[in-house]
């Protein structure tokens, strides 16, 4: 079953096009990474898809029903989550509060709030941490907080923006094994990825985005073997 269908969506800012006439679709429980060089599209597509920024034109459906058009709220409660390129954490709360301010979309009573918030540190392996200021973790641990806080609000799809960026070999593995727990619980993922040895291992698909256009989709195997592909990171490099 289709669960997130992106039908020739453009984006532009000015004389910017960010994103070109972009489709691609993802299947209930399926991983898919957008990958790109700097600058191709991929988090301007994820403002598109989670209500942040519209698109120019396009439309965007999420269980065939759209949702191109709805602001950040509205996609939230039709079941779009997301994660921040640069973590949003609220550093002087502790990791609890913070993944509470994600419950609170959904049930505003505090008790419950905690009690899933609680619940969902321990599911992202950061349960020790959850009396602990914010501040007090690493770089890891804070991305792996924003996708407890992202699955506070139960979505149907997460959108994750770089959250391997910047970890060590260890940190990968373990956001990793924390991506594919998201996926086993049947929640789709697409993930917005630079550590391709991380990505491309448990994707089901990948969709790469070059210029704001996309230039291959497929299984990981055959795009990374793509020579457009190829050539657009080299590119980059
Ligand atoms: N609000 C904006 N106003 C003007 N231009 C923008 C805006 N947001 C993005 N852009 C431009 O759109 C293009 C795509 O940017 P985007 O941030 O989506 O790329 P990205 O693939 O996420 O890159 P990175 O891998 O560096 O995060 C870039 O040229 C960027 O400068
Ligand atoms: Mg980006």
């Amino acid at each position: 079953m289709t669960l997130l269908r992106v039908e020739n969506v453009s984006k532009r800012f000015g004389g910017i096009t960010a994103n070109q006439d972009v489709s691609f679709a993802l299947g209930a429980g399926q991983i898919v990474g957008l990958i790109g060089p700097n600058g191709a599209g991929k988090t301007t597509m994820f403002n598109c898809i989670a209500g942040y920024s519209p698109p120019t034109s396009g439309e965007i459906l999420l269980e065939g029903v759209k949702i191109s058009g709805l602001n950040p709220e509205q996609c939230a409660r039709a079941g779009v989550a997301r994660t921040f390129q640069i973590a949003r954490t609220f550093t002087s709360m502790t990791a609890l509060e913070n993944v509470m301010v994600g419950a609170f979309l959904l049930n505003r009573n505090v008790t419950q709030a905690r009690h899933s918030a609680a619940r969902l540190l321990h599911f992202v392996n950061l349960g020790q941490f959850q009396d602990k200021p914010a501040a007090s973790m690493t770089i890891s641990e804070q991305r792996r907080l924003a996708v407890a806080r992202a699955l506070a609000i139960q979505p149907k799809l997460l959108l994750m923006d770089e959250v391997m960026a910047g970890l060590n070999p260890t940190e990968v593995k373990e956001t990793v094994e924390v991506v594919l727990k998201i996926r086993e619980k049947g929640i789709s993922c697409l993930v917005v990825e630079h550590v391709l040895e991380g990505i491309m291992p448990i994707a089901d698909a990948i969709v790469v985005l070059d210029y704001g256009q996309k230039i291959a989709e497929g299984k990981p195997a055959d795009v990374s073997n793509d020579p457009k592909v190829i050539a657009a990171y080299l590119g980059d490099e």
